[in-house]
């Protein structure tokens, strides 16, 4: 049995919890919040034995095995170390830290030990996703030499989900000072994953961030300055070039992903707004002149996929199994330096070698 306890408990750790109570073998002993009327409801909504209302206490009082760390970004750094000096293994929230120094701390405080470290980029759980990274590494499309990558968001700009200019758990995001790095922080994490993992290292990068929206405007305590859009131009140690790009002004889309690969064999592609309802497929062609059929039509093939284990279940069994799997704490500083680097190009005007 993996004793579990989680830490943080606003609106991902509902997602947290209910995926770690669904895998057998796995025991939720405790949560944490330092909001009491949070943690309390947390608790008793999902039949949670503990209830702490400092990480430290936690760390004291309660016998567990592993972390699920579910607070805010600022956060995220502090609790991963505690909880590595006190031999548990830690599935993190992203981006893994604030920056590229504090995110090398945490790995390199992994390093050394047998603990097993995971950071959430929630796309890994698209299953065609996965098939489509192993056929890009295995060298099924041929040689990579572009890449296309974004991700789309449009909460700016539409309603959908409320106004953010009422709603504190948006607003932190807009805001340098409590912690957010923007659309880099909140989007690039995952899209600079998504774009880079089946195709090797991003090894130098220009980006372009913008803060269009209210820029400099306070609301209550939250002052808006943190990037609302941004682009890139990338490239990999294995010399194919690329795009990512990333905007909170995307109307039309509530959470969009989309990436495009393409070999000197043929290409593949995927997109989507939930990873697991809508990602268990990807499409691939190699519709190239000796596969040329009658019609002049270009073909694509869609490819149904079998679920993928989750990054939830992937953590659970690399500690059943002693084996680390991925996306680990290495992984989350890679693509944290890439994001600090896309700051730095920005605010230098320059290219970026990584
Ligand atoms: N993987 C994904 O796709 C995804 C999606 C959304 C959010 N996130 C990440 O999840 C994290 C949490 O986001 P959220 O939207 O749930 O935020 P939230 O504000 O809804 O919840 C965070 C909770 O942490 C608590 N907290 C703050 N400091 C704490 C501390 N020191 N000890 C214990 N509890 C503390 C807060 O009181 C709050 O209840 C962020 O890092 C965010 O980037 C990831």
């Amino acid at each position: 049995m993996v004793k579990l306890v989680i830490v943080g408990t606003g609106g991902i750790a509902h997602w947290h919890a209910k995926s770690f109570q669904s895998i057998e073998g796995v025991q939720i002993v405790g949560a944490c919040d330092i909001d009491n009327d949070k943690v309390e409801a947390f608790t008793n909504e999902y039949n949670i034995e503990n209830t702490y209302n400092s990480f430290d206490d936690m760390l004291e009082h309660c016998e567990f095995d592993a972390i699920s760390n579910a607070t805010p970004d600022p956060f995220h750094k502090e609790i991963a170390l505690k909880a590595i000096k006190k031999n548990k293994h830690v599935f993190s929230e992203k981006p893994l830290a604030e920056n590229y120094p504090d995110a090398k701390e945490m790995y390199d405080a992994t390093k050394d030990t047998n603990l097993i470290n995971m950071v959430n980029f929630t796309y890994r759980n698209s299953s065609g996703y996965q098939k489509l990274a192993k056929i890009v590494q295995s060298g099924g499309i041929g040689k990579v030499r572009h890449v296309d990558a974004t991700y789309y968001q449009a909460w700016l700009t539409s309603k959908y989900s409320g106004d953010y200019r009422t709603q504190n758990k948006r607003l932190w995001r807009l805001s340098t000072a409590h912690g957010s790095m923007g659309t880099l922080g909140d989007l690039g994490v995952h899209i600079f994953d998504f774009a880079s993992y089946p195709v090797g290292q991003i090894t130098s990068i220009n980006s372009r961030l913008k803060t269009f929206k209210d820029k400099g405007e306070k609301i209550g305590k939250y002052v808006l300055d943190a990037n609302d859009t941004f682009i890139s131009m990338i490239e990999f140690d294995n010399g194919a070039i690329g795009t990512v790009s990333a905007t909170r002004f995307a109307t039309g889309f509530k959470d969009r992903l989309d990436l495009k690969i393409f070999g000197d064999l043929g290409a593949v592609k995927i997109g989507f707004e939930d990873p697991v309802e809508e990602g268990n497929q990807y499409q691939i062609t190699k519709d190239t002149e000796r596969e040329r059929r009658k019609s002049d039509k270009l073909k694509w093939d869609t490819i149904n996929t079998k679920p993928t284990p989750n990054n939830f279940e992937r953590f659970i069994e690399s500690i059943k199994n002693k084996t680390n799997d991925q996306p680990d704490f290495k992984r989350g500083a890679e693509i944290q330096k890439i994001l600090d680097s896309c700051i730095k190009s920005s605010e230098e005007n320059k290219w970026i070698i990584l």
